[in-house]
């Protein structure tokens, strides 16, 4: 009798400890579809997005904010806000896709993340901006179009295996953050599509982005004021306008730029290759400690470019830029431009370029017409060197 009675209360007690075992191993999973959403991608489900994201940001426990394969969310704007209790994973296996009239939204972001640490976004599926209607309103004067996925004050940060399309503004942007990792991601949007740069990145430190296919109608990377520290590898890009430094100096009191390191890339058909670019007549700022080595490009226009009298709409009579570049190494470029100057060092009258390394270039026409030679033009550089196999003929001093 005492003896079975042991047993069952043993029985039970490890029952229970089991239970608690289970419970916090399985993580519980926040699906829209279970807040009311249709998920029928005509239904705007913005709501359930919203409702479903509040829930497992409240929830005790590690959860999972679940986007479901074969399911496509329509949504306007939708921000994901934190602090959570604890952050939940983010799986997107589905489709999220943007409502397209451009009325539905007044936020710089359509699906936004902020105010969270240790945010995990991936699952394979797909962030569909559908833009092309909204695309005949961008311009430089009018208002900024919705960047597709929003990342706002988030730290400790990856994004990872997902596609992009189609985007009404930037594909991402990464603003005020820190601790960033972005990778294998498949960015696409047509050549042509104004203003839908793949990734953008501001007043951040600490980014790493790598293993991006991106083909869309500005830049692939754009790199914006107060970016430090960012690392980006392993990118095929184009058609689009390449990877960009900037532009900077476009607004007062715009922070420094510095530590960007680009390498291992593959940049095609672009007008661009890498590029800095500073708006004529800006209020003073910094530019420094910039990296680009092993790129290969093949027919790009400007495959190696400074740009201080950067002026994309207007006729520029404004005084030379003020953003002093400085400490910049190009380094193993190699591949085709499909214009006659390939290397481009176009820098301040009133600050010039200090410190720029031209080491191993090798870029020939596109064109299999030998007869015309690459160029090389430069002004206003002071201290630059030319290191190693030179095509053009460098217009830096050879050492
Ligand atoms: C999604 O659709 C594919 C193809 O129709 C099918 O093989 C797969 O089982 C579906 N997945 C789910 C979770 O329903
Ligand atoms: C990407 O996500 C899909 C779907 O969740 C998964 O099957 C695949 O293994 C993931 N790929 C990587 C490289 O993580
Ligand atoms: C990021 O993670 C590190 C290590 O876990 C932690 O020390 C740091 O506080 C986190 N950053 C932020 C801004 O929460
Ligand atoms: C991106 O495209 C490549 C090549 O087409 C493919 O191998 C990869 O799985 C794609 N990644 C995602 C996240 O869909
Ligand atoms: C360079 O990038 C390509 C394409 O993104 C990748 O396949 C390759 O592994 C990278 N190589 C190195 C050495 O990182
Ligand atoms: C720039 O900073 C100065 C000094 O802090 C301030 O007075 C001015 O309003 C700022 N300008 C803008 C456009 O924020
Ligand atoms: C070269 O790039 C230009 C865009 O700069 C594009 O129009 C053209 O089709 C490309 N040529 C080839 C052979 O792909
Ligand atoms: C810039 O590079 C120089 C030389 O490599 C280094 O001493 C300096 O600390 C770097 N500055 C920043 C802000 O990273
Ligand atoms: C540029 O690099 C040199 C050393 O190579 C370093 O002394 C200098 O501080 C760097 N400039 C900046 C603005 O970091
Ligand atoms: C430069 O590139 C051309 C065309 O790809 C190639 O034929 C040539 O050997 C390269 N030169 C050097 C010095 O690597
Ligand atoms: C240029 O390329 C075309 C097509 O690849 C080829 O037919 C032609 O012979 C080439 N011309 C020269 C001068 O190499
Ligand atoms: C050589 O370059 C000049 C100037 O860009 C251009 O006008 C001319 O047509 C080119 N010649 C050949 C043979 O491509």
């Amino acid at each position: 009798m005492a003896c079975s009675t042991m047993t069952l209360k043993a029985f039970l007690f490890s029952f229970i400890l089991m239970c608690l075992w289970k419970s916090s191993f399985e993580q519980e999973i926040f699906n829209p579809l279970a807040y009311e959403a249709e998920g029928d991608g005509v239904t705007d489900d913005s709501q359930a997005l919203v409702d479903a994201w509040d829930s497992a940001c409240e929830h005790h426990a590690p959860a999972i904010f679940l986007i479901p394969e074969n399911t496509t969310f329509l949504s306007g704007p939708a921000s994901f806000e934190g602090p959570c209790r604890v952050t939940p994973t983010v799986q997107i296996r589905g489709t999220l896709k943007a409502i397209d009239s451009l009325s539905a939204f007044h936020d710089p972001g359509w699906i936004e993340f902020k105010h969270l640490d240790d945010l995990h976004i991936d699952g394979g599926g797909t962030f569909d901006g559908q833009g092309s209607r909204s695309w005949s309103h961008a311009c430089s004067y009018c208002k900024k179009l919705p960047m597709s996925l929003r990342l706002l004050k988030v730290s400790n940060t990856t994004v990872s295996n997902l596609t992009f399309v189609d985007s009404k503004g930037f594909h991402i942007s990464v603003q005020m953050s820190s601790s960033i990792n972005v990778n294998r991601l498949n960015i696409t949007a047509p050549g042509n599509s104004p203003n839908t740069d793949g990734i953008h990145i501001s007043e951040s430190n600490d980014v790493k982005i790598s293993d991006l296919h991106i083909s869309t109608g500005d830049d692939c990377i754009s790199i914006g004021q107060g970016a430090t520290d960012v690392h980006i590898e392993n990118i095929i890009c184009g058609p689009g306008h390449g990877i960009s430094i900037g532009s900077l100096g476009k607004y007062e009191n715009e922070s420094d730029v510095s530590g960007v390191h680009v390498r291992n890339c593959s940049i095609s058909d672009t007008t661009n290759g890498v590029r800095i670019k500073t708006w004529p007549g800006s209020p003073p700022s910094q530019a420094f400690n910039f990296t680009f080595q092993d790129i290969v490009m093949d027919n790009v226009s400007n495959p190696i470019i400074i740009d201080q009298q950067y002026c994309p709409d207007a006729k520029c009579v404004a005084p030379p830029s003020q953003v002093k570049i400085s400490n910049v190494t190009y380094n193993r470029i190699r591949g085709t431009s499909n214009e006659q100057v390939a290397v481009s060092l176009l820098c301040s009258q009133s600050v010039p370029c200090e410190n720029v390394i031209l080491q191993d270039i090798n870029l020939t026409m596109a064109s299999n017409i030998t007869s015309n030679a690459t160029l090389s033009t430069c002004s206003n550089v002071v201290n630059g060197s030319a290191v190693g196999t030179q095509t053009p003929d460098p217009c830096l001093t050879k050492v």
